[in-house]
């Protein structure tokens, strides 16, 4: 991928809970920014006001009642809002995105995790993002095991979910993204340096 055009691109960070994607999108961000280009970061559920309060809702632990449908319409709330306030208006004006997190996410957590029908959240994703989708994905993927290992006790609403729910997520992470060319799957286990070095080294820098 050497020589890619990184401007007006939208580049973002998939994977389970604990999988170290957050660390991986800053350091991405903190390299570009260093190598010249302009470069907006985001993140859900959040990234602008309306989707912070989404945020909040989502994810605490007091919300046990809670449905799945009433949880993907408040994700995709935060998405609209992030696509249209943050995403877009960014790639405009020929900025580079880093997300973490975003279309995907959807997929693998309220359609293979919660087991809501899929090609609703596909169509629901379709709608909120105006078509919107990533250039480039990073699956940083991790064993379940990892996500429990980390959050079983201090983690957020969805963080302390059975570890076969993020079982699931991961083969739905995994089941989705196969043999996408615009998808690269990264071995979460390894140390931080090297996935960095592996994804500077796929986007050429
Ligand atoms: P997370 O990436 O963990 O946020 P942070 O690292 O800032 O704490 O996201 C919070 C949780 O939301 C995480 O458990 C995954 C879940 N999630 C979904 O279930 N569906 C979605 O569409 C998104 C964006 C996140």
């Amino acid at each position: 991928m050497v020589g890619i055009d990184l401007a007006g691109k939208l580049i973002v960070f998939e994977g389970l809970d604990a999988s170290g994607k957050s660390t991986q999108a800053k350091l991405l961000a903190r390299r570009l920014d260093e190598a010249g280009f302009d470069v907006v970061s985001t993140r859900e559920p959040g990234g602008t006001p309306i989707a912070e309060r989404m945020r909040s809702v989502l994810l605490e632990k007091e919300h046990h009642a809670l449905l799945p449908f009433s949880e993907l319409l408040l994700f995709m709330v935060s998405r609209a809002q992030n696509t249209h306030e943050v995403i877009l208006p960014a790639l405009r004006a020929d900025r580079t995105v880093v997300a973490s997190r975003y279309r995907l996410s959807s997929m693998a957590y309220q359609g293979y995790g919660r087991g809501l029908d899929l090609d609703l959240v596909r169509r629901l994703n379709e709608t909120a993002t105006s078509g919107t989708v990533a250039d480039l994905t990073f699956l940083i993927d991790v064993p379940a095991e990892y996500t429990i290992r980390r959050k079983a006790d201090r983690g957020d609403r969805i963080e302390i979910e059975a570890i076969d729910f993020h079982r699931r997520v991961r083969q739905g992470f995994l089941e989705l993204t196969e043999g996408d060319p615009s998808v690269r799957v990264l071995d979460g286990t390894e140390s931080i340096d090297r996935i960095h070095e592996a994804v500077a080294k796929h986007l050429g820098l």
